[in-house]
Formats: C-alpha cells, sequence, structure tokens
C-alpha cells in the first residue's frame, strides 16, 4: 500500500470534527508505524500524553506495550499502533458509543491500508467493536479468530496489567506468543479475500472511510 494514502487520511483527521471531543483535544493521535506492518495493534484512545505529543501509547502503557513486543522479538517500528478514537475524552473517561461511531470510519479504512496479517486489540473497546460482541476481553483472548482474510488477537490493555500485576502480564505474554506463532506460520503477501467469508451484499459506499467501515463494522 502507499503511505500516501495513510497521510491523505491523517490529514483529513487532523481537522475532523466528527464529535464533540473535537472541542478539548490538544492532537488528533492519528496512529503510528510502518505502513506496511503485518502486525497492528489497536488500543481504546489516546491518553494525556499522547494528546499533547500526537503519537500513540507513548506513556506508561505504551512502555509496557514495547516491553512485551520486544520479548518476543517484535520493536515498534515493526508495527502500526492505532486507537478506536483518534482524540483523547476528557480526563480519559470511557470512549462513548457515538464517538466511537463518529472514529470508526478512520480505524476501519487504516486496517485496509495497512493489510496486517495480525490484528491485536488491547482491551474491552477495541476486541468488541472488530469482534462485534458484547463478550468480556477476559473471556475473549486467549484466542486468534478469522477476520476479514487475517486474524484478530484480543488480549487485555495495558492499563490493565499495569493495575492488575503478573497474571494479567502473563496472560498478555501468551497472547503476544500466540501472534507471532501466526506471523510466522502465515504466508507473506497473501492476498485477503473478505467477500469469500462474507457474501452479504454490501450497501453503496459515499467515502474510502465509508467503504472500509461498511466492510469491518457494518
Ligand atoms: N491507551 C490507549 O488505549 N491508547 C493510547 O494511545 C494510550 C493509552
Amino acid at each position: 500500500m502507499s503511505s500516501d494514502d495513510l497521510k491523505i487520511l491523517a490529514d483529513e483527521a487532523a481537522s475532523c470534527t466528527a464529535c464533540v471531543l473535537a472541542e478539548t483535544r490538544t492532537n488528533v493521535v492519528f496512529g503510528a508505524g510502518g505502513s506496511d506492518a503485518d502486525l497492528m495493534f489497536i488500543g481504546e484512545a489516546p491518553g494525556r500524553n499522547e494528546d499533547l505529543e500526537g503519537e500513540p501509547f507513548v506513556g506508561a502503557a505504551g512502555r509496557l506495550l514495547d516491553r512485551l513486543a520486544d520479548e518476543v522479538g517484535i520493536a515498534r517500528d515493526d508495527v502500526y499502533i492505532a486507537n478506536v478514537l483518534k482524540c483523547r475524552p476528557p480526563g480519559n473517561r470511557d470512549p462513548r458509543e457515538e464517538e466511537i461511531t463518529a472514529c470508526k470510519g478512520y480505524l476501519a479504512q487504516q486496517i485496509k491500508l495497512i493489510d496486517p496479517a495480525v490484528v491485536m486489540t488491547l482491551g474491552n473497546f477495541a476486541s468488541k467493536l472488530l469482534l462485534k460482541t458484547t463478550t468480556g476481553i477476559t473471556r475473549l483472548r486467549g484466542t486468534a479468530y478469522p477476520w476479514w482474510g487475517r486474524f484478530v488477537v484480543p488480549t487485555f490493555h495495558p492499563a490493565a496489567a499495569l493495575r492488575g500485576g503478573e497474571r494479567v502480564l502473563n496472560d498478555m505474554r501468551e497472547d503476544f506468543a500466540l501472534a507471532c506463532r501466526i506471523l510466522d506460520e502465515s504466508p507473506v503477501d497473501e492476498p485477503a479475500d473478505p467477500r469469500s467469508e462474507h457474501s452479504e451484499p454490501t450497501p453503496q459506499p459515499t467515502s474510502l472511510q465509508e467503504t472500509a467501515q461498511l466492510e469491518f463494522f457494518a
């Protein structure tokens, strides 16, 4: 994929006013990493540090994420990192339904452009959005789910490991190892063919973002 397309999308997001978070954000935190990454992490929403710096996962949770990835031989440059929401909810409150709805076209388009073999969803919000489920992360994790020609591997949010200690951390280590096993086995440049898994007719989209959104999150 062309990194120009990602840049165009990032520029679009930078002036987004689709929800109330535009009024309180310092920066839009679009995403960061390799545009050809085979592994993508999806978190929840920027926190205070991320809002100030405009980069995802630069605080304590990010350092833990880097450490877990490093333990299985993955460097930050080898992954793409994004969030469900691109703007910080005030006081780090939970994302609201209408904010997720307003923002998910960006995420869908990022996934489509980067086309990773494995997506690790970090915590409840990302996992429930991609897997279209109300099941919580504790029950979802530990399994790789086939998803639009790739795999989703849900795991805890690193902030949960900062609070929850060694047990949560060990579960996350298992999930990272699972993601790595899939990456090691996955054929390079295998074309994703979502149509073979999802044969329902899709409504007519009006923009690139909406195209991806209708595919993944409709
Ligand atoms: N938590 C998230 O979910 N995303 C970030 O970018 C930082 C903290």
